[in-house]
């Protein structure tokens, strides 16, 4: 079985959502900020800091292309994988491409919530402001790289499970 990608916005929950995916469908799972981070051997946020936007983005690119060589697995992307036009035409054609959807205010309390430092987003600053001028650059985008738009508002694990499954 082809791969299912999920794209969408940072913080819409794409690594835990694919993780419980995964095991419900007993794929193996892989993300690519994890790989990046694994092969770096350094945090999202210290490669922004050392390397820059332009060496992550390469990087994102190469463990992505590699992770689509995969069979039954699911694979959880970075918000940014979508900028590179290559990235959008191999998960189209090797993948089943699934665009995580949630409305910006429950974007933005999980990214509250979170842990990770996501370098292009200051948590401390106007957040919601910051996430709605990415959406806007980049919903269009979503919505052309993706087979299906699975709309997580309201909805609880088990259906939006049932939904991609369904789609795929
Ligand atoms: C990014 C999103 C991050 C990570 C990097 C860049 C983006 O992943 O890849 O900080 O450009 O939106 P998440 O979508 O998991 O936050």
């Amino acid at each position: 079985m082809k791969a299912i990608v999920l794209i969408g916005m940072s913080g819409v929950g794409k690594t835990v959502k694919g993780k419980k995916l995964a095991k419900k469908l007993n794929f193996d799972f892989v993300d690519t900020d994890e790989l990046i981070i694994e092969k770096n051997k350094m945090s999202i946020e210290d490669i922004f800091i050392r390397f820059g936007e332009e060496y992550f983005r390469k990087e994102e690119k190469e463990v992505f292309k590699r992770a689509l060589t995969k069979k039954n697995c699911v694979i959880s992307t970075g918000g940014g994988i979508i900028l590179d036009k290559d990235n959008i035409t191999l998960m189209r054609s090797e993948a089943v491409v699934f665009f995580l959807y949630d409305t910006l205010d429950n974007i933005c309390n999980n990214l509250k919530n979170s842990h990770i430092k996501r370098p292009l987003l200051n948590t401390k600053g106007d957040l919601f402001s910051q996430l709605s001028n990415m959406s806007i650059l980049r919903e269009k985008l979503y919505i052309n790289a993706c087979h299906f738009k699975i709309d997580l508002t309201n909805k609880n694990d088990e259906t939006i499970f049932n939904e991609i499954i369904d789609n795929y």
